[in-house]
Parts: C-alpha cells; structure tokens; sequence
C-alpha cells in the first residue's frame, strides 16, 4: 500500500465511518421482529439515493428531512406501520455510537501533532448531537457540514470546504470515508485517500482511487505516520 506524505490534517467522514450507523435498528431488533439489518440497508441506500437525487434536481432538503423520507420508504417495503417505531429510530440516529475504532485512533493522531475533521453530510444540529454523544467532541478540531455548500457528497464543492475552512491544500490532507464512493469522490477532487472498508464493499467504477484501504481505523496512524 503506497505511504500518505505530508499530511497536515486527517477529516473523517461520519455516518459508517466514525458512527455506527446500523445500531438504530440493532436497538430495538425484537421489536423489528427479524428484519432489523435489511430495514437499515434499505434505509441507508434510500437516504443516500434521496441525496445525489436531490443533488441532480437541484432540491436541496438537509441530511435530517431525507434521513427521515429514507427510513419512510424502508419501513413501508417491509409493511412497518408504526410512528412509535419511526420515532424512536429517528431519535437512535440523532445519538449514533461510535466505532469502537474510532476514539482510540483520533486521540493517537491528535497525539502525533495532525489537526482532525469531520467533513460529513449531516446537518450541522445533528452532527453536534452525534459528536458529543458519542464522546468524540474533545478529539476533533472541526465538524464541517455539506449545509454550507448546499449540496451533498461527491460534489467536489464540498471537498472544498474543507481547504478553505482548514487553510490546507488538498494534498496534505489524509480524507478516510467507509463509503466507497465517498473515497472515490474524494480521491478525485485531490485528497490523499483511505477507505475504510468496514462494510466488505468491491472497489467502485469510479474516478478516483484511494491510497489505502484497510479494516479498521486503528491500521491509519501508521499509514501517515
Ligand atoms: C456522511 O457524509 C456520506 O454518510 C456519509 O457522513
């Protein structure tokens, strides 16, 4: 695996990278009644479909509104009728678990003198709720939303944000994104890559390649070094 050089600064994406993402479901799992892992694929493929279609149409809504319309449309396939469910999913996803990689890793890396980021989807009232619920507020310097480029990931205008709000180009900055495409869409712009394939996922058909892939955010800080 090539080496990262020069980084300056590592931005983590958030939702699959830093937290969990399938724990709403995994919650309350009985009362899903066995169906608790498809319901939260097809929740998360619908939320990130509503976002690059959102993207095309130029209907922007936040991360929360299609993270909502995407688990109405996975609760109603699986004939799930029940606001009390809804409520409390919507509720679970608002207070994520981290990755028990992820707070070990972020302290080593701030430990060794890189600035940390999340550059992330989320809006930003409910990527404060995840960063300090899940304890991970001390270890990260930024929380960057989309929100203020008012358009999702991969659009090359939201990797910008994070050279303008670091004051670091884009080759000293290490981008690690669980989600492949999201790997992809920052390689391209010009980031030094690592996928973290948490989810066993094949390499996408995409411009852009990762420098890295690994298992589990712990392999990162010998990387980059
Ligand atoms: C994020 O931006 C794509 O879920 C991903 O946090």
């Amino acid at each position: 695996m090539a080496e990262f050089t020069n980084i300056s600064a590592c931005v983590f994406d958030a939702y699959g990278t830093l937290f969990d993402i399938h724990a709403p479901t995994a919650r309350i799992a009985e009362e899903l009644g066995g169906v608790a892992q498809p319901l939260s694929d097809l929740w998360r493929l619908k939320q990130l479909q509503y976002t690059w279609l959102r993207s095309l149409m130029g209907t922007h809504a936040d991360f929360w509104r299609v993270t909502g319309d995407g688990l109405d449309y996975a609760l109603e396939v699986h004939g799930i009728d029940n606001p009390g469910i809804r409520a409390r999913l919507m509720e679970l996803y608002e207070k994520l678990d981290a990755y028990p990689d992820a707070a070990a890793t972020l302290e080593r890396l701030k430990s060794e003198g890189h600035e940390t980021a999340i550059l992330s989807n989320g809006a930003p009232k409910m990527l404060g709720a995840a960063v300090r619920n899940s304890g991970l507020e001390p270890l990260i310097g930024h929380t960057i939303s989309i929100e203020d480029a008012g358009i999702y990931k991969p659009s090359p205008k939201v990797y910008q944000l994070v050279v303008d709000t670091l004051g670091v180009k884009s080759e000293n900055i290490c981008f690690v994104s669980a989600n492949a495409w999201d790997a992809a869409g920052a390689a391209s712009f010009g980031f030094q890559v690592a996928h973290l394939n948490r989810f066993s996922q094949p390499r996408e058909r995409l411009p852009g390649k990762p420098k890295a892939v690994i298992a589990s955010l712990s392999e990162l800080p010998a990387l980059i070094g």
